[in-house]
């Protein structure tokens, strides 16, 4: 079958292309009829509804200098009962090449050829990308598409060796949440369709592969830059992940470890100490860990989120790496998403609050078991501030957990509100029905629903039949109210922490003139009360009064990235020079979009800010991640 012949199917509208080995991309002129949403998940093309795929295995090969992954992708499927033969196997894909398509019968011989299939790639949607249909011979059982990935794949980050911490090697990272998996695997890319996955990924010699996967490699292949890994637990496709770098593994503890470029693994094993105990506090109250290892790959500083629950191996920002585990939270809640999110997961997107919710509080409840109350409720407090700010930027409509994205990129509904305002329900659940019976509810929910995709209707169904059981339980906690409406209901579990309390006084007294600056007493503040006190300071404050703080606290050279963020704030809304060169050295190395966002915003508020904005932008923009140059690039035509 030659690369161009074109394959007319019975007497219908659109047209099936069959493409051969290899080929140019064929698109055709018409759309294959949609299926029905998976599960009511507006935001997958695919149809798991009709058509499941089960398993995939993956055959990967990382090109650097093309920007490319090259790969071949076999899927399993199953037809699910009273699909008539006639329906094609519909996927996701965003940019894909498709160089050859085919199917066979059986998975049982694995050499047996795979006939060429008439497929249809739709025209691209700017959001969704384009539906991969395949029509399926009554016997086949398997296909085989050979693909390669756009240089602008919205999964795909490629650094320079300059964008890494030993400046030597390139960098490959991948980023599949929300809905990015389909820019570098065809596959039907919605979080209510767990799957299987195998892998073997090809990378230049000296370099080395990782998969949020358990690893099959074995050295001498390693050596040759062959990498093999498995999946044995069923997971929605924004769980895949893959990072090829430089890189050095250290053990933390005897299931636990970490991933780094050789010159930060050993800061990030001493940041991370702490990590086989997180495994163990969650343990002990919300049932076992079932992912075999946990370990944390530290990715380059443009990764644009502070973490990324990847199972079995947490992708994390390098500024977390405060020396002082000050900012490890961070770790524990990708940690709890090995709970609430990988093994019971949001099933649409609408559902987003049961993974980020449910793992905020979990979060939480590890950071009080390790390091004490008043930490933790320092951290539930600040995220209270947070969500109350988010509430000032968000249309009402839009601050309900259950949130309706149709139409939009589920990314943008990425704000404070699902995680602070989910975890504030789950909170006010355990104060309302005491800890050991919130903690039981819990384990049975994870025990229940484990390996599953749920919505937020399942939740609320089990959450009537197991813990609102009392007559008055329903009117304590107004679901409605918590789900469909905006704001925070009367009533909620509101945290209150006295240190940052008394934190707030001495940043009044500073302010009134009551406390000199040399009278502060933060010698045992930690970064949480710091963050407080900087938040605490209104629009403008004297310029002199702020080189008396700097003076005396060195906030301009912190090197905590949440600290200096607070502080460099305050900088650019009072034009306080001596910081600027922190200010764009900051914006330069630093690629995640919550740290460098807000303080182009802040920037963007004067005419003088714009300009120095549009300079550093200008420098930086190169090494931000897309998700991050995509937020920045908004935010600036916005503002003009
Ligand atoms: N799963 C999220 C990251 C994410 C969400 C990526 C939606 C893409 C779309 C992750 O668990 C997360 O919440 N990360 C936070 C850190 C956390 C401590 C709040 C982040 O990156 O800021
Ligand atoms: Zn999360």
């Amino acid at each position: 079958m030659s690369a161009t012949s074109e394959l007319l199917i019975g007497a219908m509208a659109f047209l099936w292309l069959v493409q051969g080995l290899p080929g140019p991309r064929l698109t055709s002129a018409s759309e294959a009829p949609a299926g029905p949403p998976a599960r009511g998940d507006v935001h997958t093309l695919g149809n798991p509804d009709q058509i499941r795929v089960t398993h995939v295995d993956l055959d990967l090969t990382v090109h650097f200098d093309r920007k490319e992954i090259a790969g071949v992708a076999i899927l399993d499927f199953e037809r699910q009962p009273g699909v008539g033969a006639d329906v094609p196997l519909m996927l996701d894909t965003r940019g894909l090449s498709i160089v050859a398509v085919g199917t066979r019968a059986s998975k049982a011989d694995p050499l047996g050829p795979f006939a060429p299939a008439p497929i249809q790639l739709a025209p691209a949607d700017p959001i969704l990308g384009s539906r991969l249909s395949i029509k399926l011979p009554p016997d086949a059982r398997q296909v085989r598409i050979e693909y390669r990935t756009a240089p602008t794949a919205g999964a795909l980050q490629w650094l320079e060796p300059a964008l890494t911490a030993g400046k030597a090697h390139p960098f490959l990272f991948t980023q599949s949440e929300a809905i990015h998996a389909r820019s570098w695997i065809p596959l039907q890319d919605s979080p209510g369709a767990r799957l299987t996955y195998s892998a073997v990924v090809r990378v230049p010699k000296g370099l080395t592969a990782v998969m949020a996967a358990d690893s099959l490699v074995k050295p001498e292949e390693a050596r040759e830059g062959v990498f093999r890994f498995a999946m044995p637990q069923p997971i929605p496709s924004y769980l895949i992940a893959l990072a090829v770098g430089d890189l050095a593994f250290q053990s933390l503890g005897p299931r636990t470890g970490v991933w780094a470029e050789p010159s930060v693994l050993k800061s990030s094993a001493h940041e991370f100490a702490d990590v086989e105990a997180m495994v163990a506090s969650i343990e002990k109250r919300f049932g076992p860990y079932r992912w075999g290892r946990y370990d944390i790959l530290v990715l380059p500083p443009s990764f644009p989120f502070g973490g990324m629950e990847n199972p079995k191996l947490t992708f994390a920002t390098p500024t977390i790496l405060a020396g002082d585990r000050s900012l490890v939270s961070l770790i524990a809640h990708e940690l709890a998403h090995s709970w609430s999110g990988n093994l019971v997961t949001n099933a649409t997107w609408r559902d987003f609050w049961l993974n980020e919710g449910f793992t905020t509080y979990l979060e939480r409840r590890i950071i009080e078991d390790l390091y004490g109350p008043d930490r933790a409720e320092m951290e539930s407090v600040l995220g209270l501030v947070e969500l109350h700010d988010e509430f000032k930027d968000v249309p009402p409509k839009d601050q309900v957990l259950h949130i309706d994205l149709t139409g939009r990129d589920p990314d943008d509904g990425m704000n404070r509100i699902p995680y602070e305002k989910g975890a504030l329900l789950l909170r006010t659940m355990e104060k309302k029905f005491g800890r050991d019976r919130f903690d039981n509810f819990l384990r049975s929910y994870f025990d229940r629903f484990a390996f599953h995709s749920i919505t937020t209707a399942d939740f609320t169904a089990y959450l009537k039949d197991h813990l609102l059981l009392g007559p008055d339980d329903a009117k304590a906690i107004d679901l409605g109210a918590w789900l469909d409406r905006p704001g925070l209901p009367a009533g909620f579990a509101e945290p209150k922490s006295a240190r940052l309390e008394a934190v707030d006084r001495t940043a009044k007294g500073w302010l009134d003139g009551a406390i000199a600056t040399d009278r502060i007493d933060a010698k045992d503040w930690s970064t949480h009360e710091w963050i407080r006190f900087l938040q605490a300071m209104p629009e403008k404050v004297l310029a002199a009064k702020l080189a008396e703080l700097d003076r005396r606290f060195g906030l301009t050279d912190r090197g905590n990235s949440e600290i200096a963020h607070q502080w460099l704030l305050i900088a650019i809304r009072n034009d306080y020079a001596p910081a600027s060169a922190r200010l764009k050295s900051y914006l330069t190395t630093i690629g995640r979009r919550k740290l460098v966002l807000p303080l182009y915003k802040a920037l963007l508020a004067t005419l003088a800010g714009r300009q120095q904005a549009e300079a550093i932008y200008a420098t930086a923009r190169p090494g931000y991640h897309p998700i991050t140059v995509d937020s920045v690039d908004r935010l600036m035509k916005g503002a003009k």
